[in-house]
């Protein structure tokens, strides 16, 4: 029986593991589970379903919420951010499955690694902002720090049992999202719930919308550097629309190995949790016979530029990942709001990795620091700036 704290719950990822966990009851029990707290009565709901021992909402007034609405027997209620990271940290479990959208994420995910938890990671930001630092931590621990991203997972499949050093490269595929053969002018029109109708995942709304700019896959890029220990030149991408095949791995005498399946997390999700195991997952199994042809295309750089953004921000190391995630994030939220255009998004991602300072990522704090800078700084460009672009 494997014990397991969840954080970000209430997700998509989240939600899916519950399931999960309420498919497997010898396997799993759920010790512990965090959310900001958005929808108190979802909380409530999943605390009376599934009995956590623990309890943690990064919004104060959430747990307040819970706690009016919860007669004891309640779980333990922990407050905050720092409640996170005591949850994470502090709270026996085997696993910390950390599946928080975005920067938030960061220093819960650290707890887990540095209290000697595995960690089954979706939250590729992560990784992004602090993957030199969370990877170091993870070896000086014998952390296990497994991926949870559908393309990683399939990765770290096809990279089982071959030695690393005849691997050539790496194939990370992406559906191309629901404008992959847009125009480049129609691009700057496009709303808000067009970009939200994935053409084959159903996720949470902002890996949605980076899907769409394939900021995604960039963010995917950097995080397959820092799982698989790859030189950046060494992770390729490949636009695959049927999202079938969910990566491959190219070895020196030019086999490639690819892992594939439908498109359900529940697969990916329940292979970090058993790792080395397999369970038979209540998943749709995929029938070759009828998925059609499969086809594979270069990804067009100059209608979705966010994807050299974060090669380049790769390439550039220090602190240039942070600022390409922070600067993301609140741009796709200033989208999400309505407040800019598709198209503003790299701009705006563009415009702070040339005039947000870098400096080296010497420390967790340095990378908090300069995350917080650059969401400031972004968020003070989005009224005037916009305005200007918008005409
Ligand atoms: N969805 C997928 O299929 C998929 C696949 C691969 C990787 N991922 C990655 O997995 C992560 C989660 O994705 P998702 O689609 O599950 O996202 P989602 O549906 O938007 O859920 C986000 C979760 O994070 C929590 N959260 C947000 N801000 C928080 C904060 N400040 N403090 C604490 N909790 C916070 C939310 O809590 P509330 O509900 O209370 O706001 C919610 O539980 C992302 O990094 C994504 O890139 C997702």
């Amino acid at each position: 029986m494997k014990r397991l704290t969840v954080l970000g719950v209430t997700g998509s990822v989240g939600r899916r593991t519950l399931e999960l966990v309420e498919h497997f009851p010898d396997e799993f029990r759920l010790e512990g589970m965090a959310a900001r707290g958005s929808n108190p009565e979802l909380v409530v709901d999943l605390c009376r379903r599934y009995r956590p021992r623990v309890l943690a909402l990064s919004d104060p007034d959430a747990v307040d919420a819970v706690a009016r609405a919860l007669p004891a027997p309640r779980p333990e209620l922990l407050s905050g951010p720092a409640g996170l990271v005591t949850l994470a940290g502090e709270v026996d479990a085997d696993v910390v499955l950390s599946a928080i959208v975005g920067g938030a994420g960061l220093l819960p995910t650290i707890a887990a690694i540095k209290s000697g938890k595995s960690v089954a990671l979706a939250n590729k930001e992560t990784l992004v902002m602090a993957g030199s630092l969370m990877t170091a931590a993870a070896r000086e621990r014998g952390v296990p720090l497994l991926p949870v991203d559908s393309e990683h997972c399939a990765v770290f499949q096809c990279l089982e049992g071959h030695n690393r050093s005849e691997v050539r490269r790496i194939l990370l595929t992406a559906s191309g999202g629901p404008f992959r053969a847009m125009k480049a002018q129609d691009l700057a029109r496009v709303t808000v719930a067009e970009a939200l109708n994935h053409p084959t995942w159903r996720m949470g709304a902002k890996v949605t919308v980076d899907s769409a700019t394939l900021m995604n896959k960039g963010l995917e890029v950097i995080e397959a550097r820092w799982l698989f220990d790859l030189r950046p030149e060494q992770v390729q991408v490949l636009v695959h629309p049927q999202s079938i095949v969910h990566s491959m791995v190219e070895y020196v005498d030019g086999s490639i190995i690819a892992q594939l399946g439908v498109a359900d997390m529940g697969i990916p999700i329940l292979y970090a949790l058993t790792y080395p195991q397999r369970l038979p997952c209540p998943a749709e199994r995929l029938d070759l016979t009828r998925t059609g042809p499969l086809s594979f295309e270069e990804p067009d750089a100059a209608r979705f530029p966010c994807l050299a953004l974060a090669r380049q921000a790769l390439l550039a190391g220090a602190c240039a990942p942070v600022i390409l995630n922070a600067a993301n994030e609140i741009a796709v939220a200033a989208f999400l709001a309505g407040r800019i255009r598709f198209t503003h998004i790299p701009e705006l991602i563009a415009e702070a990795m040339a005039k947000v300072p870098g400096t080296p990522l010497d420390s967790i704090e340095t990378c908090v620091e300069v995350d917080a800078r650059t969401r400031a700084t972004v968020r003070d460009w989005l009224p005037g700036g916009v305005a200007a672009a918008m005409r």
